[in-house]
């Protein structure tokens, strides 16, 4: 059976125009307005399965971020940086009134301003010329393709470039993609990859996960937590996403009943992987990580070893 998303994405806010621009402005500030935060909550899980993918090879793994967008994904995994904290940036006046042109030349110097603490190399795909060409012009993503996968077939050199995938990841993008996009994806990759997917509760992910059974791959979906994306923009959707859910027999209470859109993680890979480290073991969630604090003591690592220091 086909993935047909199109009815639940009927009722949802539709942001395309946002998606489609020069840089990354009215992203921040439209999603920003709607405490949208997927990326952040997702980043410490993200995290963690990078680090069990990558205990296994000397060399950074390649993540291709599907639906990147402007790559706010390898921003908050490869500086310290959060999507809050980029929607801060980018609200300032003096930002706000820079040409598109000037605004990518100043965030390829901010980007290359922090150090890289990221676990992995990113690489992007997404429907958006002119996203994928911030990010790579800001040197957020290594390499990008623009193509619609849901539509059109996968060009020679964009096989080329996804050849090298070790993990595939995506949030806030299953919905627009099915696994006509990750079936694609799949065969141009020499390797089984992993794939991280954040998924709202209400876009069923049963026909990717028989997609990738055929392939060898097991899918895994951790239990015990959710991710919230965002605040429901009116009423409507509110209405109508607890609606889907019903229809699903998911049970809404404590969760979007509280007026927020909460995506599950869902990790698809190799069985021999699974076997060897289950998702549960290799992912805790803090409950609270993230949120604004006061100061606290962290380590940092440097030339003489370990020290403690005070994080404002
Ligand atoms: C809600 S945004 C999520 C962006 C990013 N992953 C994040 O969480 O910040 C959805 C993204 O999916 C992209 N998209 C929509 N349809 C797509 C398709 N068929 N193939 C690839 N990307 C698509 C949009 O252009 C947009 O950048």
């Amino acid at each position: 059976m086909r993935t047909d998303f199109s009815r639940i994405n009927r009722d949802k806010a539709v942001f395309d125009d946002i998606y489609a621009l020069d840089d990354p402005r009215a992203y921040f500030s439209v999603l920003g307005d709607l405490d949208y935060m997927i990326p952040d909550v997702a980043e410490p899980v993200v995290r963690q399965i990078l680090a069990a993918k990558a205990s296994a090879t000397s060399v950074k793994p390649i993540v291709l971020d599907v639906g990147c967008s402007y790559g706010i994904n390898a921003a908050v995994h490869r500086f310290p940086l959060t999507f809050g904290g980029l929607r801060h940036r980018y609200a300032r006046r003096e930002m706000r009134a820079i040409s598109s042109e000037t605004l990518v030349r100043l965030d390829r110097y901010f980007y290359a301003a922090w150090p890289d603490v990221g676990l992995a190399r990113f690489i992007g795909l997404d429907v958006s010329a002119p996203a994928i060409s911030y990010a790579m012009g800001v040197g957020l993503l290594e390499q990008g393709i623009v193509a619609d996968l849901e539509k059109e077939p996968l060009s020679t050199e964009s096989a080329r470039i996804i050849r090298s995938t070790d993990v595939v990841m995506s949030t806030g993008c299953i919905g627009y993609v099915t696994e006509k996009t990750f079936s694609k994806i799949l065969d141009a990759t020499e390797k089984s990859p992993w794939i991280i997917s954040f998924v709202l509760r209400m876009f069923p992910f049963d026909s990717l996960a028989a997609t990738f059974a055929k392939r060898g791959l097991v899918t895994e979906r951790l239990t015990g937590a959710t991710f919230i994306q965002r605040r429901f923009r009116d009423a409507e959707e509110f209405e109508s996403t607890l609606a889907a859910l019903a229809a699903l027999g998911v049970d809404a209470t404590g969760l979007e009943s509280e007026g927020l859109f909460h995506a599950d993680l869902i990790l698809s890979r190799p069985e021999s992987d699974a076997r060897a480290a289950p998702l549960e073991d290799i992912v805790t969630v803090a409950s609270g990580r993230g949120r604004p604090i006061g100061p606290r003591y962290v380590h940092v690592g440097g030339n003489g070893g370990l020290q403690i220091a005070l994080e404002p």
